[in-house]
């Protein structure tokens, strides 16, 4: 098959590599294979080996490939996360030239956004408008065509430490891809999770991955705060390990088969048998002990989004509630603890299905690496359509397109 309507997303995150290869038309896309290999060289988002990271991608990209029936691939859509990530908001204002506003005026006001003071080892990932504002009119998502004489936005920019950004492209490149577009990873399972209304309502989403939870904030169908918080599904294995004094892989066994983060009474009377340390017997656990040691770790998280949402005064905002994705999400009574905490409606967001999705794939670990195919889907489609912003989403598309592009624009 020809790579010309082929379509790659690549989440490389801190437990596992996953490879998505599709075939787009100009209305849909359908998944042509799946791959996920255990990641060993990520530690709370960040590449820490680049020689283990890049095998995990290669065993990936070829285990996709192998199901998928293709040979040769150019280039795929990659995710990024880590604690080095830091996004704000930032406004820019333009005369308008001609007085009708065109595509001209749009790029200088979103120029004039970017031009914030960014420390030397930072980069922009994204630069995504939220709104326009025409002379006093407000809530414009696409002021082209419209009569004025002064023109505003409001952005949410993402940026990441430089090295840290190019050390994940260049194990995707070891790897044998081109990185053609870095998207963060809240962004991604956003899109596969999210509805628009929910967007529009005002919703939170917390994808609780292996090594971070990330958050996206979302207002009028805008990203209004992002932020990822070097907490995951691993400190909740790694406190049950250290807490029961067994291996790490009988940790995560008992976290996924038993693990709950409520201690209801019953839970005090029904033991477990747990795996020792080398040379040590088993031993018998009681499940409200587990529930106990997951629960606090449960609840430093949400009282860091708690936390979060104050420092940002953000809590008015949030009509819709908040989503938990991400395969951390799958805890046993997470929801009720984190309605508890964030005083909010709570569910589990599964990522929609689309087209070659079986359902094995529609589990949240998913969500990142689905949602990053089709923001890919949407930045191939604006590099061969006229650069004619339709929507505030296109927007993202066509500022999106390439980070490489981005940085050049800037440094
Ligand atoms: N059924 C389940 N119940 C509880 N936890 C689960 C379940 N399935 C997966 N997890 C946990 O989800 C975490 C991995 O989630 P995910 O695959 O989304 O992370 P990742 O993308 O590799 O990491 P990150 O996004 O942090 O870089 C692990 O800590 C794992 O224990
Ligand atoms: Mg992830």
């Amino acid at each position: 098959m020809s790579t010309k309507n082929v379509i790659v997303a690549l989440d490389i995150g801190t437990t596992k590599v996953c490879t998505l290869i599709a075939h787009k038309t100009s209305k849909s896309i359908e998944i042509l294979g799946v791959g996920s290999h255990p990641s060993n060289g990520l530690k709370k988002g960040s590449v820490v080996n680049i020689e283990k990271t890049v095998e995990s991608i290669r065993n990936s990209i070829e285990e996709a490939k192998l199901m998928a029936g293709i040979e040769e691939l150019e280039s795929a859509s990659i995710g990024i996360a880590g604690n080095h990530i830091y996004c704000f908001n930032s406004s820019g204002v333009v005369p308008v030239k001609n007085k009708e506003i065109n595509q001209s005026d749009v790029d200088r006001v979103i120029e004039a956004a970017k031009a914030v003071l960014i420390p030397s080892d930072r980069e922009i990932l994204h630069v995504i408008p939220q709104e326009f504002k025409v002379d006093n009119t407000v809530g414009i998502k696409n002021p082209i065509g419209m009569c004025g004489s002064r023109l505003e936005v409001n952005v949410h920019i993402v940026t990441g430490k430089t090295p840290l950004i190019q050390n994940l492209i260049k194990c995707v490149e070891q790897a044998g891809l081109i990185a053609n577009s870095i998207i963060l990873q809240p962004i991604a399972s956003s899109r596969s999770v999210l509805t628009t209304e929910e967007k529009e309502l005002g919703v939170v989403l917390i994808d609780i991955g292996g090594g971070t939870t990330d958050v996206a904030v979302w207002k009028d169908g805008s990203l209004i705060h992002s932020q990822i918080i070097p907490l995951g599904g691993n400190h909740f294995t790694n406190d049950l390990a250290v807490a029961l004094k067994i291996p790490h892989n009988e940790a995560e066994r008992i976290k996924l088969a038993h693990g709950t983060v409520l201690n209801q009474t019953q839970l005090n009377e029904t033991y477990l048998t747990v795996q020792g340390l080398s040379g040590t017997r088993p031993r018998e656990v009681s499940m409200g002990y587990i529930a106990e040691v997951l629960g606090s770790r449960a609840e430093e998280m949400f009282n860091v989004v708690r936390e979060m949402i104050l420092e940002k005064n953000l809590q008015a905002e949030i009509t819709g509630g908040f989503v938990l994705t991400g395969g951390g999400a799958l805890i046993r009574h997470l929801p009720e603890m984190a309605e508890y905490i964030l005083e909010k409606p709570v569910k589990v967001g599964y990522p929609t299905a689309f087209g070659g999705m079986t359902s094995a794939m529609q589990h949240p670990k998913f969500s990142t690496v689905l949602g990053l195919l089709q923001e890919s889907n949407k930045f191939s489609e604006a590099s061969t359509r006229d650069e004619k912003i339709q929507d505030e989403s296109d927007m993202f598309d066509k500022l999106g397109k390439s980070l490489k592009n981005v940085f050049k624009e800037i440094f």
